[in-house]
C-alpha cells in the first residue's frame, strides 16, 4: 500500500504510538518513524525500531551516510506523513513553518498528504492560539483528526485526549485510498469576491472570504486532480499542489473560466462573483454632496459556459431567503448538475450547513460542518456524477437543450 512517515511528539499519548504502528502495518503500509527528543522520554526508539525493523529517525546531524539532506530523502518517499501524537507545541510549529529538528524539518518538506492526530490538556486544546494555529493547517489541506473527550492524564477531564487508534487507523485509509481517486482529472474551481473598482482607490465588493473554493482546490488535489483555483483577492495562503490564477474583477474572473474550462472535466463555481461592474473613474471622484454609481449587470458566467459533453459543472447559491426554491431556480437555469444551497451565515465563517441540490430533482441536506469537511462530500456527489452514464447523457442532452 502507501510508504507512511509516522511522526510521533513527546506527550503520554506517545505510549500509543506503537499500537497505530502495528495496524497500520496489518493494513499492509511500510512505516517509517520519526521522533521528537521529548517523544524519547515517553517511549524508547528501540521499541519503533524493533516493530517497524527500521532505524529510527531524530537528530537532525550525526548520520554518516545522510550528508545532512535525510529529511528531503525521506520526505520524497513520503505517500502520507501522519503525526500521531501531535502536541500543542509541533502543531504550533507546523502552523508557523519552523524546522528546529529532524521531524518539523520532514513536514516542512513533505509534498504528500498529512494527517495530524494533535493530544494535549484540555487548557492546552481550548486555547484560542492551538486553535488557530489547527485552522490555519486545515486551511493549507492538512487532515486533523480530532481528540476525544474524556480523563486526561493531568487529572482534568474534557477535550484533548488522543483520538482512539482505530479512528486514526481509518482517517489515514480514507486519505491513501481517496488521493489518486481523481488522478488524471481536471478540475478549475473559482473563489472569493469579485472587485468592481469606483476610481484608483474606491471598490465595489461582497463579503465572500474564499474559504469554500479553497478547501475544494485542496481536497480535490489531495485526491489526485490537477486543479487551477482562479480566485478573486483573498487573505488565504494557495492550497499546495493547486495552480492559483488570480483575478480581481467578475470579467477578469469570466475570461479565466472560459480559457481553463475547455480542457476541465469539472468546474465547481465556489466564487461569489458580483453582479455589477461600473466604469472605473480614472481620478478619484472628490467629495460631493451625493453621488450616483451607473452599475451595469456582468455576464453569468455559468449561464454562458460553452460545454462540451460528460463535463461536470456544479454551483453554490447563496440566498437569504426561500432557499431551496431559489437553489432550484438557478440549477436549472444555469444548467447545473448539483448546486449547494446555503443561506448568508456561512460568509466568512468555517462552517456551512448546505442543501445539495441535485439535476437528477433530489436532494440531501448536510449538518452543519467545518467548510473543509463540505469539500470532501461535495468531492464525494462530484465522483458519483462521474461514474453514472446516464449523468453524461443528460448533460449533453442539457447542452444541446
Ligand atoms: N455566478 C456566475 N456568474 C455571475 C454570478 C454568479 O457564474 N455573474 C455563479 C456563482 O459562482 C454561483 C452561482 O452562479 O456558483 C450562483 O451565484 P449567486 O450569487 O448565488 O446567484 P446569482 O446568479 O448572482 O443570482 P442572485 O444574485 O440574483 O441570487
Amino acid at each position: 500500500m502507501a510508504n507512511i512517515v509516522l511522526g510521533v511528539t513527546g506527550c503520554i499519548a506517545a505510549y500509543k504510538a506503537p499500537l497505530i504502528l502495528r495496524e497500520l502495518q496489518k493494513k499492509g503500509h511500510e512505516i517509517q518513524v520519526v521522533m521528537t527528543r521529548h517523544a524519547a522520554e515517553f517511549v524508547g526508539p528501540i521499541t519503533f525500531e524493533a516493530l517497524s525493523g527500521k532505524r529510527i529517525w531524530m537528530d537532525m546531524f550525526g548520520h554518516p551516510t545522510s550528508g545532512g539532506v535525510e529529511h528531503i530523502n525521506l520526505a520524497r518517499q513520503a505517500e502520507l506523513f501522519l503525526v500521531a501524537p501531535a502536541t500543542a507545541n509541533v502543531v504550533a510549529k507546523f502552523a508557523n513553518g519552523l524546522a528546529d529538528d529532524f521531524l518539523t524539518a520532514v513536514q516542512l518538506s513533505v509534498t504528500c498528504p498529512v494527517v495530524v492526530a494533535p493530544a494535549m490538556n484540555v487548557e492546552m486544546w481550548r486555547h484560542p492560539a492551538t486553535q488557530q494555529n489547527l485552522e490555519r493547517l486545515k486551511q493549507r489541506g492538512v487532515h486533523v483528526v480530532y481528540p476525544e473527550a474524556g480523563y486526561l492524564a493531568c487529572g482534568d477531564v474534557g477535550e484533548g485526549r488522543l483520538a482512539e487508534v482505530e479512528a486514526i487507523v481509518e482517517a489515514v485509509q480514507v486519505i491513501v485510498q481517496q488521493s489518486t481517486s481523481l488522478a488524471g482529472k481536471q478540475f478549475v474551481v473559482t473563489a472569493g469576491p469579485t472587485c468592481e473598482d469606483i476610481d484608483p482607490i474606491r471598490f465595489v465588493t461582497n463579503r465572500s472570504s474564499g474559504k469554500m473554493g479553497y478547501a475544494i482546490a485542496c481536497q480535490a488535489a489531495l485526491r489526485g486532480a490537477t486543479v487551477v483555483l482562479i480566485s478573486g483577492p483573498t487573505r488565504l495562503e494557495p492550497p499546495p499542489g493547486v495552480r492559483l490564477e488570480e483575478v480581481r474583477t467578475a470579467k477578469e474572473m469570466h475570461q479565466q473560466v472560459n480559457a481553463f474550462f475547455v480542457d476541465a472535466d469539472v468546474l465547481i463555481m465556489a466564487a461569489a462573483v458580483g453582479d455589477y461592474s461600473v466604469d472605473a473613474h480614472s481620478q478619484k471622484i472628490k467629495r460631493q454632496k451625493s453621488l450616483t454609481l451607473d452599475l451595469k449587470s456582468t455576464e453569468d458566467i455559468l449561464a454562458a459556459l460553452p460545454r462540451r459533453k460528460g463535463q461536470i459543472v456544479v454551483g453554490f447559491a447563496a440566498e437569504s431567503e426561500a432557499l431551496e426554491e431559489n437553489a432550484r431556480i438557478k440549477l436549472q437555469q444555469k444548467k447545473l448538475d448539483l448546486i449547494v444551497a446555503n443561506d448568508l451565515a456561512s460568509f466568512g465563517s468555517n462552517f456551512d450547513c448546505a442543501l445539495l441540490l441535485r439535476a437528477d430533482g433530489s436532494k440531501s441536506q448536510l449538518e452543519k460542518m467545518p467548510k473543509v469537511e463540505l469539500a470532501g462530500r461535495i468531492l464525494d456527489e462530484v465522483e458519483k456524477l462521474m461514474r453514472t452514464p446516464a449523468q453524461q447523457f443528460k448533460v449533453e442532452e442539457r447542452t444541446e437543450g
